[in-house]
């Protein structure tokens, strides 16, 4: 029989309440990591066993265990069969504890900044997923597995391109939910959308080359375009889309053009079936390349998703781009390239010339979380929970809001856009309403700022998929007194 350690005086401190929401599990992990990371819980101790633990929080023992098995797939505690559990030597957090003590002593001057400590109401940031929709203990699970599993390939593989694994899992996932036929040699796993535009350009364009990008859209975009030296072409959009003019000058003077076909960004719109050809059809006569931006198709809420434009390419033009920020964390960093098969040495090779930006630890994991099907279970579920959201905000819209703001129609995405009526517009600009309610401390994304041209139109991009119904609605008060305030007096420059 093996000794007991004593029982740690602080894990007397364990307690379970039944009134919070928070499941008993989570609560027992949380004050045992918190105890841990205190250093009040030295590493090589070892703890009650399950049996124990739950006879002393009067819990289940399937809880105990539970709260452990978390511990232990974040490495915080080492479970030995048949020997105990026992608190982990090295700290996976070690670093921050010392930091949090330090700032302590500092009276907080260093502490670290996290934008979830920021005082904002974040209820309608843009693009935002709800992090409590996240299997995150299944997704730690996964990790803890492909370290243990995976970590001596990994060290030893560079993979400059990405996990083969992951590669393939997302083919496979590509063609069952958007109709695309292609294999994991022509998915390159990028860190997200800056390293994939990187590579196109370094691939594919011409020095000075031009670029369409659609007007009103993602400006991030537009400045890694024109910081790299390439000529912006904005082309405007319209209720279908892009308006597609092969005649056009921007058109005849482009090697590659930037769209978001499934749901145009910001506005929403899907590119039309005549607009699609029409586009396909320049790239295919002028050599040019068409990069398909798919930021947040899988997020449709009646009808299936429209299928992608790279599968109505025929002739090879077409590279699209996705990202898991959206449909898993935006943390993560990871996203990925297809590339038509002509493009697939060229695009490869670029990319292991440049160096792999996006980390290969994650890549494993994530692989799992696709092939062994929790990626559909996941996104069948969110769509449920968003597709509540969009619901609750539109309600709210049309009952609080109709003598401000009109909503563009949705049916699908993760923010809706609404546009200032006159009677607000007459009082402030979106900009001005955006920092108002920033004052306020409530996050709001003005639409004007999404517009390169002169005919910019005032709106708000309303997320609705990172807040509950509460949070949405005490979100839509905070709106509400921003939109009611006085206007500021204009400061005059000079
Ligand atoms: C229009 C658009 N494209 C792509 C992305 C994805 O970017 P990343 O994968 O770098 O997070 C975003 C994210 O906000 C976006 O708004």
């Amino acid at each position: 029989m093996q000794q007991e350690n004593p029982p740690e005086i602080a894990l007397l401190s364990l307690g379970v309440s039944r009134s919070e929401e928070v499941p008993a599990y989570q609560q027992i992990h949380e004050q045992i990591r918190r105890l841990i990371l205190e250093r009040r819980l030295a590493g090589g101790l070892r703890l009650p066993s399950s049996r124990a633990l739950a006879e002393q929080l009067g819990v289940s023992r399937t809880t105990a265990t539970a709260a452990y098995d978390e511990l232990a797939a974040e490495g915080y505690v080492q479970s030995r069969r048949g020997a105990g559990v026992y608190v982990a030597a090295d700290l996976p957090d070690d670093y921050l504890a010392i930091r949090q003590h330090k700032a302590g002593a500092e009276k907080g001057r260093n502490a670290i900044e996290s934008s979830e400590d920021r005082p904002f109401d974040r209820s309608f940031e843009v693009g935002r997923p709800d992090a409590e929709a996240f299997p995150s203990r299944l997704w730690s699970q996964l990790l803890a597995r492909s370290a243990r599993r995976d970590m001596p390939a990994l060290l030893r593989e560079p993979a400059p391109n990405g996990l083969p694994s992951l590669r393939q899992a997302i083919a496979r996932h590509l063609r069952d939910f958007r109709g695309l036929a292609c294999d994991g040699r022509q998915v390159l796993i990028t860190s997200g959308v800056r390293e994939a535009l990187e590579l196109l350009c370094q691939a594919l364009l011409a020095p000075g080359a031009g670029v369409i990008m659609e007007d009103p859209g993602y400006q991030a975009a537009r400045q890694l375009f024109a910081a790299r030296g390439h000529d912006v072409l904005s082309v405007p959009v319209d209720d279908q889309g892009l308006a597609v003019d092969p005649e056009g000058e921007a058109f005849r003077a482009a090697g590659m053009a930037l769209v978001t076909p499934s749901r145009h960004y910001p506005l929403g719109m899907p590119l039309s079936a005549a607009r699609r050809l029409a586009l396909l059809d320049w790239a295919d006569r002028q050599g040019a390349w068409i990069i398909e931006d798919d930021y947040d198709s899988e997020y449709r809420y009646s009808g299936r998703p429209l299928d992608a434009l790279m599968s109505l390419d025929r002739s090879g033009r077409v590279i699209y781009l996705g990202s898991f920020s959206k449909v898993m964390f935006r943390g993560l960093r990871l996203g990925f390239l297809v590339v038509p098969d002509s493009l697939v040495e060229t695009c490869a090779k670029v990319q292991s010339n440049l160096g792999p930006q996006a980390a290969l630890v994650a890549q494993p994991a994530m692989a799992s979380f696709i092939a062994e099907g929790h990626l559909a279970t996941h996104l069948r579920r969110t769509r449920r929970l968003y597709a509540e959201r969009l619901k609750t905000l539109q309600r709210s819209l049309a009952e609080a809001f109709s003598d401000v703001l009109e909503p563009l129609p949705q049916d699908g995405g993760m923010h809706v856009v609404c546009e200032l009526r006159a009677a607000l517009t007459a009082r402030c600009g979106d900009r001005q309403l955006c920092d108002r309610a920033a004052d306020a401390g409530l996050a709001l994304t003005p639409l004007s700022p999404h517009y390169v041209g002169s005919r910019a139109r005032q709106g708000l991009l309303l997320g609705f998929t990172g807040a509950d119904e509460g949070a949405m609605q005490s979100a839509a008060k905070q709106l509400k007194t921003a939109i009611a305030g006085p206007s500021r007096p204009r400061v005059r420059a000079g």
